[in-house]
């Protein structure tokens, strides 16, 4: 029987539409979850408020300012961190999140021109000072990403209407995001080009690496 320290870890996964992040943190769950105490969240949507949240951001017709843009995601991270993420941490669980404030800094910051040093400042209020302890930034090119969106059945949100210029920025910010992180908040690059088995099991070796490490695996 492990025994887990009171302190879980966060796991984020990062990367722009289409770069095969969400298809990671599942398989990552999937494998982890007969090993170990983890759950799998994401934002914006990880609560009852999230839900909502997300389907106004994500299918809404109307504009938004970019500020009010932000303020809701940040409003989504502050409950869905209280409600969810630090209890987890707190009872010793791995948790895993698609996407959190990186992406605010790197959509709205860099995307949208939203002041980055005040992203930053109501990110860090929002996370309650918690840094992710891994960072998995799945990185592909836009070319690819669209390609794989377009063979996707689904309604394109806001975001993934976005053109080109936009994306190149997003990935900009992420990069400038990562490099505001503290030195034991670890970001482990993953190429998003490979075939989506190959991406998953890099980022599983990865992480069972980081854990054994940690004496959490
Ligand atoms: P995601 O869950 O990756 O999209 P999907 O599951 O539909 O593929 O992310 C939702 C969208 O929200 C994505 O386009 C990025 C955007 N987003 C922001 O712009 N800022 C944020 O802070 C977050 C968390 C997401």
């Amino acid at each position: 029987m492990h025994t887990y320290s009171s302190q879980g870890i966060l796991v984020t996964f990062e990367g722009i539409d289409g770069s095969g992040k969400t298809s990671a943190a599942h398989a990552l769950y999937t494998y982890l979850k007969g090993r170990c105490p983890a759950i799998l969240t994401r934002e914006p949507g990880g609560t009852e408020f999230g839900k909502i949240l997300r389907t106004l951001l994500q299918g809404r017709t109307f504009e938004l300012d970019p500020k009010a843009e932000y303020l809701l995601f940040a409003a989504d991270r502050t409950q869905h961190m209280q409600e969810l993420v630090l209890p987890a941490l707190n009872e010793g669980k791995i948790v895993i999140s698609d996407r959190m404030a990186d992406s605010s800094y790197a959509y709205q910051g860099y995307g949208r021109g939203v002041t980055p040093a005040m992203i930053h400042a109501i990110n860090q209020w929002a996370m309650q000072g918690r840094e992710p302890d891994v960072t998995v930034y799945v990185m592909i090119s836009y070319a690819e990403a669209r390609k794989r969106l377009g063979t996707r059945n689904e309604q394109k949100t806001v975001f993934e209407r976005e053109q080109e210029e936009f994306f190149e920025r997003v990935a900009q910010g992420f990069e400038a995001a990562f490099a505001l992180r503290s030195p034991e908040s670890i970001i482990m690059r993953v190429d998003g080009h490979q075939e989506q088995e190959q991406v998953h099991t890099e980022i599983i070796r990865l992480i069972e690496q980081y854990l054994t490490q940690r004496g959490l695996l």
